[in-house]
């Protein structure tokens, strides 16, 4: 059977009120389907967590967070622990993700510290990676992807590599309403998955890939139809618990 992750970032959205209410609307919508194979996932701001954790109480729905800094504890102002959230519940964390590499400079090497720091605390890490459109356009998107996932997974062993999630977001499909071509995601992810198992060997065949960048209820059935697709990673479409809903439908019919 097929791995399926549908996992939603909501991003810098919603208050306590409206992620209770997504929360509430996704539960009802899910109801209406039976035994669920996908895994669901909702990644809110840090202030809504607890919020999302008392409303998806006891239901399928996995929750997790958008970041996380790698120290335990300490004089770190504005930053998120690990062991904080996983008190909350957490069970994955995102990291690496494209905003946070461009608007806040975070670094490979921080990233792999997390990577570590998250696998260390039993959180799977979501690590994200993927080029920008001038590095597509220069014929670097691989060299990019080689340079992220090696430095990124610096010091994993083969046997923690299947614990760790990894999403390929090319940085010019997100938010853009286009996302990557069926042809452009098989690409990226046979290379990716061959880097993995070239890399890890055979535990390098079980490490779920996500596709994140525009995707919607259009373009899921083609993207997460493709061999090494294993779900996705979804903004925009991921507040609208309508679209969210349909995605996890189409992955459904899929596995
Ligand atoms: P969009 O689905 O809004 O393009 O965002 C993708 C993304 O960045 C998920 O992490």
């Amino acid at each position: 059977m097929k791995k399926m992750l549908i996992a939603g970032n909501w991003k810098m959205n919603t208050n306590v009120v409206q992620s209770k209410k997504l929360c509430e609307d996704l539960l009802v919508g899910l109801t209406q389907m039976n035994s669920l194979k996908s895994k669901v996932l909702v990644c809110p701001p840090f202030t809504n967590i607890q919020i999302v954790s008392d409303t998806l109480k006891n239901s399928v729905i996995l929750y997790g967070a958008q970041n996380c800094y790698y120290e335990p504890q300490g004089a770190f102002t504005g930053e998120i622990s690990i062991p904080m959230l996983s008190h909350l519940g957490c069970t994955y964390i995102i990291i690496g993700h494209s905003e946070r590499r461009a608007y806040f400079s975070e670094t490979d090497e921080a990233i792999n510290k997390k990577v570590i720091a998250i696998l260390n605390s039993g959180i799977t890490p979501i690590m994200c990676i993927g080029e920008t459109l001038e590095e597509r356009q220069s014929n670097s998107t691989f060299s990019v992807l080689e340079r992220q996932l090696t430095i990124g997974l610096n010091n994993i062993t083969p046997d923690k590599i299947s614990d760790i999630v990894i999403a390929y977001e090319p940085v010019w499909a997100i938010g853009t309403g286009i996302a990557a071509t069926t042809e452009q995601v098989h690409e990226a992810h046979t290379w990716i998955r061959n880097y993995l198992t070239e890399k890890f060997g055979q535990f390098g065949q079980s490490v779920i890939l996500l596709y994140g960048g525009s995707l919607n209820s259009e373009n899921a059935d083609t993207l997460l139809k493709l061999d090494d697709v294993n779900g996705g990673l979804i903004g925009g479409a991921s507040l609208k618990p309508d679209v969210f809903l349909s995605i996890i439908k189409t992955a459904e019919s899929i596995i």
